[in-house]
């Protein structure tokens, strides 16, 4: 039996635009559990980022609870809510939001020392294993503007990863990214799952979205399907992309 992570029950979140309520998730239940390395998919508007802010604390909700390890996200309060994603959660997204004037290296580094990681030593030395598991070593000391973007991603993930956290956040991590910069960055991700990461991910690329071992897919704030694959590797690549282009296309996807 695999242990429940993080559970929603009655996720709602609307926007009031010109006096005009529209509803962008509608009542979602949901669990994730630990280990798992789960994909959101769906076409675009369908709610996809809204609910992993949602899940995340990132963005508030309209109706629902969301609970992570028995704490009720909502219920805490500001500071406690962003000591949880500061140090418990770990988020990469399309862009890597990089600080502009710091190295590779220190823009890992920093988010250590802001998630209180470990000495400075102890942080200098895990940036620096955690650039070169994520084969970016070589541009540790360029700026993010002298890095390509696949090595820039990288880095992104080295930021995520240096404090350990609980579960890692992922909205389009390859969205910028060429297919063998994907490839690259998607194999990192299935290295870290396989060695016991938790990973939640948005994604539009079927390639990438076949790196899971759970997909949902959402279409107007619902989820309308729920698929569990074998984990990634244990079966022929090909098959794994057919099998899942076969049941997307079945949800007009
Ligand atoms: N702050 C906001 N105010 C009003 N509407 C919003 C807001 N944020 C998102 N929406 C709307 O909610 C819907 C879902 O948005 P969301 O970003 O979750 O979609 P998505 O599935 O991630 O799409 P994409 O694949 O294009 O990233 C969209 O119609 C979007 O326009
Ligand atoms: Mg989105």
């Amino acid at each position: 039996m695999k242990n429940i992570l993080l559970s929603g029950k009655g996720i709602s979140k609307s926007f009031t635009q010109n006096g005009k309520e529209t509803k962008i998730l509608q009542g979602i239940d949901l669990e994730l559990y630990e280990g798992d390395f789960t994909v959101i998919m769906g076409s675009s508007g369908a709610g996809k980022s809204t609910l992993l802010y949602a899940l995340s604390g990132m963005d508030s909700i309209t109706g629902g609870s969301v609970t992570f390890r028995g704490r009720e996200i909502g219920s805490l309060s500001g500071k406690e809510a962003a000591r949880l994603r500061a140090k418990e959660f770990g988020f990469v997204f399309q862009q890597t939001y990089l600080v502009s004037n710091l190295t590779l290296f220190e823009n890992v580094a920093v988010a250590g020392f802001a998630a209180k990681a470990g000495s400075t030593k102890e942080i200098r030395e895990k940036a620096e294993r955690l650039l070169r598991e994520m084969h970016a070593e070589n541009a540790a000391d360029r700026l993010p503007s002298q890095v390509s973007g696949g090595e820039a991603q990288r880095a992104a993930v080295a930021r995520a990863m240096i404090k350990d956290p609980v579960l890692l956040f992922a909205d389009e991590p390859t969205g910028a990214l060429n297919q063998a910069n994907s490839e690259e960055v998607m194999d990192l991700f299935t290295g870290m799952n396989h060695s016991g990461q938790s990973i939640l991910m948005v994604t539009h690329d079927v390639r990438a979205a076949m790196r899971g071992n759970r997909i949902l897919y959402l279409e107007d704030g619902r989820i309308l399907d729920d698929l569990d694959l074998p984990p990634y590797g244990t079966e022929d690549r090909k098959a794994r992309e057919t099998r899942l282009l076969n049941r997307l296309s079945a949800l007009r996807w």
